[in-house]
């Protein structure tokens, strides 16, 4: 588990990476393209946006997002994702523009890396994507203005715990047979038969188990959700908890998340 605030630290290249930045930037990205939008462009600065807009034609694209949880003056959008209907987004290009998860995303990538986007909406299909591949992997919460959020770590959580499903082995017990390795400062590998949890994951798990049952209260206990409460946006928060409402997992890569 990573904040964006200390990607820099992490090893990235090599890994599966995924960026969690539930309220509302990952929700929002999932929506627009399962409702089918044709690409979704992250763009960290506001002018940038408007700057890339001027260059596309005339009807082909939404610009969207927010600063301080409020849409951008100029934008078509702001960054809810109960805005983003098919009637709104289909086939255009939405170029989109956040506090924290857009940036959180580009950092992410670094030069040129893969970037999955995972929120609530879409833990389980997250998890299958990375059995899949096989790789280790680094779970990104975009946090909140560089600090720990409580809703990324949740859904970074529930991921582990859908993770856990596709290995054989329990992963107390292969914790033990990784400790001398990490002790060696050497890479954990990755290990078909087990899922092998930093100390960070296991509490992203521990959290996701007391709160699976019920994620809106997740999301009422953290700090962006009071925030987004008080600005009258409970909707956002209600749909945003809907665990595996969509089963596409957006990616990024080459400036772009299909
Ligand atoms: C962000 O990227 O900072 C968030 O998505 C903020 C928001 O709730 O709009």
């Amino acid at each position: 588990i990573a904040t964006a605030g200390n990607i820099a630290g992490e090893a990235l290249s090599n890994k599966s990476v995924v960026m969690f930045d539930i309220l509302r930037a990952s929700s929002t990205i999932s929506t627009a393209l399962a409702n089918g939008c044709k690409e979704v462009i992250p763009v960290i600065d506001v002018e940038d946006a408007f700057a890339l807009a001027r260059q596309l034609p005339e009807g082909s694209f939404i610009l969207g997002g927010e600063r301080g949880a409020i849409k951008v003056t100029g934008f078509h959008l702001g960054n809810s994702p109960l805005e983003y209907t098919a009637s709104v987004v289909k086939d255009k290009t939405v170029i989109i523009s956040t506090t924290n998860g857009t940036k959180a995303i580009r950092y992410a990538a670094g030069e040129n890396g893969r970037v999955f986007i995972g929120s609530l909406l879409n833990c389980s299909s997250v998890a299958k994507a990375l059995a899949d591949l096989s790789k280790d992997i680094v779970l990104v919460c975009a946090g909140t203005r560089g600090k720990f959020s409580l809703e990324d770590t949740l859904a970074a959580g529930l991921v582990i715990k859908d993770l856990l499903k596709f290995f054989n082995k329990n992963p107390w017990q292969a914790k033990t047979q990784e400790h001398n390795k990490f002790y060696l400062e050497e890479t954990p590998i990755f290990n078909n038969d087990a899922l092998i949890l930093e100390d960070a994951a296991v509490a992203a798990l521990r959290l996701a188990e007391y709160y699976w049952q019920s994620p809106i209260q997740g999301l009422l206990d953290s700090l962006h959700g009071q925030k987004l409460l008080q600005l009258g946006l409970a909707a956002d928060l209600d749909y945003c908890s809907k665990l595996n409402h969509l089963t596409n997992v957006p990616v990024f890569f080459n400036d772009k998340i299909l």
